[in-house]
């Protein structure tokens, strides 16, 4: 299957809030947000060229709506990104999680002039083991960090991960090489 990045529609908005708000545990934000509060976000943020931030729909070959990424916020200044995603919970475990971040990342660093883009995982969220798989792929670094997210009751660690363009350079030569 091949995916690609596409512009956020405001339905598309939508069913990423139904998408991320079955996963509270993982979330900075562990509330459910409204469908008039992701009307606003996507009205003052996702469609507004003037944020910090970056959205894009990722639809696969037949048009389908998959997943949903972002860098959010951007430091333009440093030139780094926080990377945000949501896939499709229907459609786990088939790629579209690696795939999204390929193309954030042939995006962030080939077309933005980022020079590293980060992200950070609690540890009571399942999705641990899948940054930990593209930390490895992209050559990145990661630490561990006590204390950072509190879901039910307890106080649970993070790993926060960065991605450089280097690393992220060395895995898109060798897929144009083998292309
Ligand atoms: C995390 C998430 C993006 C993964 O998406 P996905 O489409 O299932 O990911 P992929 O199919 O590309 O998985 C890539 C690899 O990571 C592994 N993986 C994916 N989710 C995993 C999990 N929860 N635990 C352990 N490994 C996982 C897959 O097994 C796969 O391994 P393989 O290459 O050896 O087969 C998706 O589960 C999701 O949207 N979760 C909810 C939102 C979230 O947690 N976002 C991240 C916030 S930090």
């Amino acid at each position: 299957m091949v995916y690609s990045l596409d512009r956020v529609s405001v339905t598309d908005s939508l069913h990423a809030l139904e998408w991320r708000n079955q996963h509270l545990e993982g979330l900075r934000t562990p509330w459910m947000l409204t469908e008039d509060r992701q009307r606003r976000f996507h009205a003052d943020v996702i469609a507004n060229p003037d944020a910090r931030a970056r959205y894009w729909s990722v639809k696969d070959d037949t048009g389908l709506f998959v997943a949903l990424v972002g860098l959010n916020p951007i430091q333009w200044e440093n030139r780094i990104a926080e990377i945000s995603l949501v896939t499709n919970p229907e459609r786990r475990g088939h790629g579209i999680g690696t795939a999204a971040v390929d193309l954030v990342f042939e995006h962030g660093f080939g077309q933005m002039g980022l020079s590293a883009i980060w992200g950070e995982c609690y540890h009571c969220n399942g999705a641990l083991g899948f940054w930990t798989k593209i930390v490895a792929r992209y050559q990145g670094h990661s630490t561990t960090i006590p204390s950072r997210k509190m879901w039910r009751g307890v106080l649970h660690a993070a790993t926060w991960f960065t991605i450089d363009e280097f690393g992220w350079r060395s895995v898109y030569r060798a897929k144009q090489h083998q292309s």
